[in-house]
């Protein structure tokens, strides 16, 4: 290919380029709105925010420094490397890694300036070898576990630290106590107010420090829920913290929608009556009907769960998947409409029309994963 003519010509994964066959259009101002109604809710209480798993497979890159500019502080990531990595892009944010901090993790968990959380005595005594080895306590936090059994102390590991905790602590600065709920998407599950009270006690048997219980939907169950931080992940990212998970059922969603994703049309065609779709023929026509394919699939991350379950909207009408998402494609049956679409208009495959909510509700699953598989779709950033 000559070069010169090759310059003349823009680069297809340039964002916001109109050769995109697929776009996930990233709403940054969204997610900022969605922030501060966090941050108007908790009044006094203070937001972090939730970035992990690339900010929920919308980019943290992006995300983290526009949230930084309007006034968010404090990012929490699961993994060291994500953090390495976010530590580029808020270079003076406080940045907490769920994983905590296990042997291997300290040296660069202390050379990107990252504060641990602490899930057991295990890495509280390996974060407080470490401060012994300098002349400064160490920031950390410490993570409870209150019924999730997943993460965080467990009971007879905090009974420990609570009777020895001047020795054990000796070298660590507790930034924050922290737990988390499990069941916070449904208000009236008992559960809730059981953790409520079990990070109430485990709060008396620790040296004072601020803390933090309530995600997403753990803000929304009131006041008391709230502590000195509350930690928003997948409602910024316009989720319903006012809705069960993945049931796309509840409250009018307060999030503004801050994921569009679109997908162009391929190809058009009339198919007869009797004839069928994609692999294994699990659609067959009952009429003649006409179908278009877009250019979105699996590898992209549309579940395969919503083979013959999706609905797409095309020219602001709702349009039924028919046959199988395949890897790169998915058939939409567009004879409701008025006109057959044409090679290259952009059907909306999540977005205002089509809520996180509903999606993942015909996929089977919930809104986190939805965003979280949308790798190979290049994103457009909408300042
Ligand atoms: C410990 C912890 N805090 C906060 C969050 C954010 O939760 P959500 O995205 O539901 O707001 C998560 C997400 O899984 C988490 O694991």
């Amino acid at each position: 290919m000559d070069a010169k003519l090759a310059a003349r010509h823009p680069d297809p994964m340039t964002e916001g380029n109109d050769f995109q066959a697929a776009r996930l259009t990233v709403r940054l101002p969204a997610i900022i709105a969605n922030y501060r109604t966090y941050r108007r809710m908790a009044g006094p209480t203070a937001v972090a925010a939730v970035v992990k798993a690339d900010g929920y497979g919308l980019g943290a890159e992006r995300i983290a420094p526009a949230l930084a500019q309007a006034g968010c502080d404090s990012f929490f990531v699961a993994r060291l490397e994500e953090a390495i990595a976010l530590r580029k892009s808020v270079p003076q944010a406080r940045i907490f890694v769920l994983d905590g901090a296990d042997a291997d993790a300290v040296p660069a968990l202390i050379s990107h300036r990252l504060t641990p959380v602490l899930n057991s005595l295990g890495q509280i005594a390996a974060w407080g070898a470490a401060a012994g080895v300098g002349t400064s306590k160490l920031d950390a936090v410490l993570h409870v576990d209150t019924g999730m059994n997943r993460l965080g102390l467990p009971g007879d590991e905090l009974a420990i630290l609570s009777g020895e905790h001047a020795r054990r602590l000796a070298g660590i600065n507790p930034v924050l106590v922290m737990s988390h709920l499990a069941c916070s998407d449904e208000p009236s599950n008992p559960m809730n107010g059981e953790q409520l009270s079990r990070f109430k006690q485990a709060l008396a048997m620790l040296p004072p420090a601020p803390a933090s219980l309530a995600a997403s939907h753990g803000a929304m169950l009131g006041m008391e829920y709230h502590f000195d931080l509350v930690r928003p992940g997948v409602a910024l990212y316009g989720a319903n913290p006012q809705a069960q998970e993945g049931t796309g059922k509840g409250a009018a969603n307060l999030m503004q929608t801050a994921a569009v994703l679109t997908a162009k049309v391929l190809q058009v065609r009339r198919i007869d009556s009797g004839a069928s779709v994609g692999y294994a023929a699990t659609f067959r026509a009952k009429r003649p009907t006409m179908i278009a394919t877009v250019a979105l699939g699996y590898a992209d991350g549309m579940p395969r769960t919503l083979s013959g379950k999706g609905v797409a909207v095309l020219g602001g009408v709702r349009v039924p998947f028919v046959g199988r998402v395949s890897m790169d494609t998915i058939t939409l049956d567009v004879s409701v409409l008025a006109a057959p679409p044409r090679i290259g208009d952009e059907a909306e495959l999540l977005g205002e029309t089509l809520g996180l909510g509903e999606v993942a509700a015909s996929a089977g699953t919930n809104e986190y994963e939805i965003l979280t598989r949308l790798h190979r779709v290049p994103r457009a950033y909408e300042q």
